[in-house]
């Protein structure tokens, strides 16, 4: 059967949950539906949400309640809700709000076509939350939408078996799944064969690919292994796991032509108390041995990671050490965060949670250490030539592209260029958070 009319997705949270939107505008353009400018004038609205923290779980709420009128004048409107808060929240949501017709798991997104004409039949909404032993849209390929078509993303893994006390995605996406290395290196293939120039494979824990598979750890024979398509000029991967990343990594990304120099490793912490609480599973000098065995073999790599500040029982003596951590490491770009208690995960209810106010203030002097860091390595690299891909037309005029390290930067049309060009760019600013240069 197949439908008509428009259908609209509205996303937040990481890239993988990006890529599921991607998945699920395929199907839905593969049962007819056109995809549409806005939410209130569409005939299914997705909402593909994100649970890592509370402010993120709370937009699907403000959301919902936007939609209820549009939904009052098309009561043939199909209202689903995906992502991580429709797996965690399952019932309370339909609960909640009556015009909503279909939660929609992280493992059933295949099956979204049939409920919506099922919903569109019956007029019944649907709870659908059921985890899978095998994944079906983990076989799925979607090539990317909007600005970027030139880059692709590809899932190499779902889930994540790492149980860090303060964190929902087992939970929302159960355990670690990797995909065969056939299917990805024949989904890249064919990526790379309709034009796409750089691909980022996607999972919560990529360096610990192919571990569930039985074969031990295959990142590293994966990304030799994709290096050698045709047509494509950039690898680019997303997230590592400290704990999994070992020499062969740190020389891949030192040798690899295609892999770009850039990896996120988030530390989370500098205090070794903490990261114990925390289920790390490193402490904070084997993090480092980490990024030095890293820096001597791919010196030109740049690292970008994730702090958490306000963890329970992080003291001020625990906050300074991830003060010092920043100084010491002096990593690239860094994303930070206030601990927030997620219902479920080990770290909810433990004892000693810090006060918002003391959250805020750990939060701005994170901030206003690492601004000058970046800043630092954005200063450094005026006057010199960089390698650009280039990804697209931004404002006034602009194009704008990455660098192989991850560095955005922006330039004037010179008109003469197509997307999908690698170009030499020489930087003449280096600002907050971007590069500003010319073609040379
Ligand atoms: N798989 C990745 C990251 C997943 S979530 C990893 O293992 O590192 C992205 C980031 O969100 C995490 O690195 C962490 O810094 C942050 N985060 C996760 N749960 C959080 C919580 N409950 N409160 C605040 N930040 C959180
Ligand atoms: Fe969450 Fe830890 Fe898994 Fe990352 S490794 S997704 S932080 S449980
Ligand atoms: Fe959010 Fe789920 Fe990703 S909780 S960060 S959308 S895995």
């Amino acid at each position: 059967m197949s439908l008509s009319g428009k259908y609209f997705v509205e996303t937040y949270g990481c890239q993988m949950n990006e890529h599921d939107s991607e998945k699920m505008c395929e199907l839905m353009e593969q049962l007819g539906l056109e995809s549409g400018d806005s939410a209130d004038s569409a005939d299914v609205v997705i909402i593909n949400t994100c649970a890592i923290r509370e402010k993120a779980e709370h937009k699907v709420h403000s959301s919902l309640g936007k939609i209820r009128a549009a939904k009052l004048r098309n009561p043939d409107m199909v209202i689903v809700v995906a992502g991580c808060v429709a797996q965690q929240q399952q019932h309370e949501l339909s609960k909640k709000f009556r015009h909503l017709d279909l939660v929609l798991g992280t493992h059933n997104i295949s099956e979204l076509p049939d409920l919506v004409e099922k919903i569109r039949k019956d007029r019944q909404s649907i709870i659908r939350v059921g985890f899978a032993e095998d994944i079906r849209s983990l076989h799925m390929t979607a090539p990317r939408r909007g600005p970027r078509p030139i880059c692709s993303y590809v899932t190499i893994m779902q889930g994540c078996s790492n149980f860090c006390a303060y964190c929902v995605v087992p939970y929302t996406r159960g355990r670690e799944q990797s995909r065969s290395l056939v299917e990805i290196l024949e989904e890249v293939s064919q990526l790379c064969s309709r034009g796409v120039k750089e691909i980022t494979l996607l999972g919560q824990n990529v360096n610990a690919y192919g571990k569930d598979l039985g074969n031990g750890n295959r990142f590293t024979e994966l990304l030799e292994k994709i290096s050698n398509t045709r047509g494509l000029v950039r690898i680019r991967f997303t997230t590592s796991h400290p704990r999994d990343f070992d020499a062969s990594l740190a020389t891949a990304l030192g040798s690899l032509d295609k892999v770009c120099e850039h990896i996120h490793l988030p530390l989370q912490s500098g205090s070794d108390r903490i990261l114990s609480s925390m289920k790390r599973g490193y402490s904070f000098s084997e993090y480092l041995n980490k990024i030095e065995i890293l820096r001597s073999k791919a010196p030109k790599c740049s690292i970008t990671t994730d702090i958490i500040v306000g963890f329970p029982g992080e003291s001020d003596d625990d906050f300074k050490s991830t003060l010092t951590a920043l100084e010491q490491i002096r990593f690239d770009q860094i994303f930070s965060f206030k601990f927030s208690p997620r219902p479920g995960t080990k770290a909810e209810h433990m004892a000693d949670q810090i006060p918002e106010k003391i959250k805020k203030e750990r939060l701005a002097e994170v901030h206003s250490i690492q601004d000058k860091i970046t800043q630092g390595y954005h200063k450094q690299l005026e006057g010199s030539v960089v390698e650009v891909l280039l990804e697209g037309r931004g404002r006034q005029n602009q194009f704008y592209g990455r660098t192989r390290t991850n560095k955005i930067v922006n330039f004037d049309d010179t008109g003469s260029y197509r997307e999908g060009t690698v170009v030499r760019v020489k930087i003449l600013r280096g600002l907050n958070h971007s590069l500003f240069g010319k073609i040379v």
